[in-house]
């Protein structure tokens, strides 16, 4: 028996294993369009047997994207080009979903492999960027932020909810809201990028009001029957790890009394001067304390690229969902072939008869 390939139910979802497909930005779309590849990266990740497929970090807003060739869902067009690739995907027998985004500071960026830095401020591709408060993220991300007047909050969060209401009309059924990675909704909390004084900075209740706010106006519209989550950085690796991760635990607590339905478990990115121990798996325990403490399902990612790894991260009960991501970008069967390697029976769940009638009448691989 294989933890990895029990279907796991959530709401009234079930995806026919524990493998998720995390948000990964294409940077390839126009005008916040996504297109034919999309398409094509979406459908084959899809056909290769992840319970879950979540879309990448998509903006509520135009200068909610971090860079210019970020998705976007903030008008009607970006939202029916969607719909061709949701279908692919249930086609293909994973369950669709998306992340919506604000990227914060970090927004107006130049795309990875065009240097990952800030657009200058010449240039006309480039945005002025907000953020809680006018403190810039430093070492490539040098731009200061205009810092967010209460209406700008209040905007923010309802970008979000008329993005989510445009992703269920997409039929998108699993919505994760990005608060991690050193975006809007995690600048918010952290101490390095929020300084407020008024009711948005300063205690931790303060420092999570947009976010708790934010999800409960969500809720409100992402029907109660469908998954709602969020991504969250629960630890910076910035020397005060103990405080943050008491802080995000009280924190996860609160996102349930909202209405939350899962955490996703990742890393804060507010600071340059993270000192992150990267190694297989290593925020698994870290997802499990959470997990114990908040009484939430988790998901995490980061390093969990090998079957055996994801085996054990869910059979231990550290996680109730392995997102795999890059392995995903080599191998898009990657569920496929974990499946082979953990000797799974029957994998019938990756083997429609078209492909099934082949490889098993020529044991391939
Ligand atoms: C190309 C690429 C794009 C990414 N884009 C996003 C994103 O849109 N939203 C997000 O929360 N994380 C994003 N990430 C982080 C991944 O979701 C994931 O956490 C990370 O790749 C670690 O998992 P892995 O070791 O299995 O690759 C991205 C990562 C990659 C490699």
């Amino acid at each position: 028996m294989s933890a990895l390939f029990e279907p796991f139910k959530l709401k009234s979802t079930t995806l026919r294993n524990r493998i998720a497909v995390p948000p990964m930005c294409q940077y390839m779309a126009v005008d916040g369009v996504i297109n034919d590849w999309h398409h094509v990266h979406y459908a084959q990740i899809a056909r290769g047997g992840a319970g879950l497929v979540i879309v990448e970090a998509t903006a509520v807003s135009p200068e909610g994207r971090i860079t210019p060739g970020c998705t976007g869902i903030w008008n009607d067009e970006q939202a029916k080009a969607f719909a061709p690739t949701v279908a692919a995907i249930k086609a293909a027998g994973a369950v669709p979903g998306i992340q919506l985004a604000h990227a914060g500071r970090k927004a107006s960026a130049n795309r990875p492999w065009e240097g990952d830095d800030h657009i200058a401020e010449i240039d006309a591709r480039g945005w002025q960027t907000i953020a809680p408060s006018p403190i810039e993220f430093g070492a490539h991300l040098p731009k200061v932020p205009r810092a967010m007047t209460l209406d700008d909050i209040a905007r923010v969060r309802e970008d979000f909810v008329a993005a989510a209401k445009r992703a269920l009309d997409a039929g998108f059924e699993w919505l994760e809201l990005h608060f991690a990675h050193g975006y809007l909704g995690q600048s918010f909390f952290s101490e390095h990028s929020n300084q407020r004084n008024d009711a948005y900075g300063g205690s931790l209740e303060n420092r999570s009001r947009f976010l708790l706010e934010t999800l409960a106006a969500v809720r409100k519209v992402w029907p109660e029957h469908l998954p709602l989550t969020a991504r969250f950085g629960v630890i910076e690796y910035d020397g005060r790890d103990e405080q943050t991760l008491a802080e995000s635990i009280e924190l996860a607590k609160n996102f349930k009394r909202e209405g939350l339905d899962m955490l996703g478990v990742s890393v804060g990115f507010s600071t340059p001067a993270a000192r992150i121990p990267w190694a297989p798996a290593f925020l698994a325990p870290i997802a499990q304390k959470v997990r114990r403490a908040a009484g939430l399902p988790v998901s995490s990612a980061w390093g969990i690229g090998t079957p055996e790894l994801a085996e054990r991260c869910v059979a231990s009960e550290q996680l109730d969902l392995v997102m795999v991501g890059r392995a995903h970008l080599a191998n898009p069967h990657w569920p496929y072939f974990a499946a082979q390697e953990l000797r799974v029976e029957r994998a019938a769940w990756t083997l429609p008869a078209p492909y099934a009638h082949w490889l098993e009448r020529y044991k391939m691989g």
